[in-house]
């Protein structure tokens, strides 16, 4: 098969000469796993087309957000129709409130909800207030997880940072760092003797209840409880970042799925329909201390925009209204990953291949995958050869170990089919990589 990306090369050597590496965020860059990028056209239901001309199975899905495909027709429409009537007023609408009153009809910890633009931007935001609110300074996280990049939350974080190997930036000043405290995930204990030293100066714990910028990882039985507890016992704040997880892992997110109750939460990708969204809420006698409801500022020019919010609102619209969505979608993620693990079998590959609702993740490991550490143990050049090879045959995966994969409403079984047929033979070039490593 001859598979060039002579376009999208000549475009990324162009794209350089006025973007830093040539891209708006690393892991794009395919840093991690070497090559070209493809530099894409466009999208449209389950696949994205690059400038080269081919064709791909997409299981990226803008990293998270296209829960319903790419181009979703209603979607579209909706957002087509807005557009007649202007895309931003720096003033009210009636379409911020819908969409909040769906959100916290959907999460109910979150009481009141307070539209930004990033998920950056709410983890940042989610931080001031809590702060505020229990005028303590200390901030626990754990390590492997990412909840943007922001100074506070940039110390052992996952996701780009875990693939470039710069888990902490240049230019975060120490005297912020310092009031970040990082544990290890799925380690109750770890977390609770932190606190038995420092509880009263911890103001919040933030964290992934599904970390998905590691690779996927679960919590393990119970563990998400007792970080509640913990939490609840030294009277510090319980903060969900679900802006992977939100809509995702369930309509209701991981609080839902694993019956918790934080007291804030952060959502994006999903919520936004594709469009720059994030957003925070809880409970209302914390909310109410943001701006201008209380005295902690908080603001955005394009922040609640028509726009975002109109795809927000076709999106969460079209999953609580369609039947067994959810059910139906993480069906059609178990069957690909029973299927791509047996084909990793039948070349003897005991690989973790780890799945909740829509989000799956597959690490090139034959040890068990709970925390950071754990999954660094992966070997990256052996996915590196599997990642490429699918590429090649048409699958879009994340260019890195170290991130999830997602579905969508929108493949087909074809899809599925192609894509486990695809990973036979990729898994067949990772052997052949092995033997010749043992030659
Ligand atoms: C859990 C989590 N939190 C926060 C963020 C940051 O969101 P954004 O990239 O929209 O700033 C991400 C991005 O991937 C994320 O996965």
């Amino acid at each position: 098969m001859n598979f060039t990306l002579e376009k999208s090369a000549t475009a990324f050597a162009e794209a350089k000469r006025y973007i830093p590496g040539g891209v708006n965020s690393p892991v794009r860059s395919f840093r991690g796993v070497g090559g070209t990028p493809p530099f894409i056209a466009k999208a449209a239901g389950s696949r994205i087309y690059d400038i080269d001309g081919h064709s791909y199975i997409d299981y990226v899905g803008s990293w998270g957000p296209m829960i319903l495909g790419h181009a979703h027709p209603e979607v579209t429409h909706e957002l087509t129709d807005a557009l007649t009537r202007g895309t931003s007023y720096g003033a009210p609408t009636l379409l911020e409130t819908e969409l909040a009153r769906m959100i916290t009809e959907a999460v109910p910890s979150m009481e009141l909800v307070r539209f930004v633009n990033s998920g950056t931007e709410a983890t940042m935001s989610v931080l001031r207030l809590a702060r505020a609110f229990t005028k303590r300074n200390k901030i626990i996280k754990f390590a492997g997880c990412y909840h943007g990049h922001h100074d506070s939350l940039l110390v052992k974080a996952g996701s780009g940072a875990t693939t470039l190997g710069v888990p902490d930036s240049p230019g975060v000043p120490e005297s912020i760092a310092g009031n970040t405290i990082t544990v290890e995930y799925n380690d109750a204990a770890g977390l609770a003797a932190v606190f038995e030293k420092q509880g009263e100066d911890i103001a919040a714990v933030i964290i992934e209840p599904v970390p998905g910028n590691m690779g996927l990882v679960l919590p393990r039985p119970g563990y998400l409880k007792q970080v509640r507890e913990i939490t609840e016992k030294y009277g510090a704040l319980l903060i969900f970042d679900e802006v992977m997880s939100g809509f995702r892992v369930a309509y209701g997110g991981a609080q839902e799925l694993y019956n918790i109750t934080p007291d804030l939460t952060c959502l994006g990708k999903v919520i936004g329909g594709g469009l720059p969204v994030g957003a925070y809420g809880g409970r209302q006698d914390i909310m109410e201390l943001i701006a201008p409801a209380g005295p902690v500022y908080q603001a955005g020019t394009l922040s609640g925009n028509p726009l975002a919010m109109t795809a927000g609102l076709a999106t969460l619209r079209l999953l609580s209204h369609t039947e067994g969505f959810y059910e139906q979608v993480t069906k059609t993620t178990a069957a690909l990953c029973t299927g791509i693990q047996a084909q990793a079998q039948k070349q003897g590959f005991h690989f973790q291949f780890h799945q909740v609702g829509t989000m799956f993740g597959l690490f090139f490991t034959d040890k068990p995958v709970y925390d950071y550490a754990s999954a660094k143990q992966s070997d990256v050049d052996a996915f590196n050869i599997y990642f490429h090879a699918m590429l090649e045959q048409g699958v879009y995966l994340a260019p890195s170990q170290f991130e999830a994969s997602f579905m969508s409403g929108a493949h087909s079984q074809a899809d599925i089919d192609a894509t486990i047929a695809a990973s036979g033979n990729a898994f067949a070039k990772v052997a052949q990589y092995y033997s010749q490593q043992k030659a």
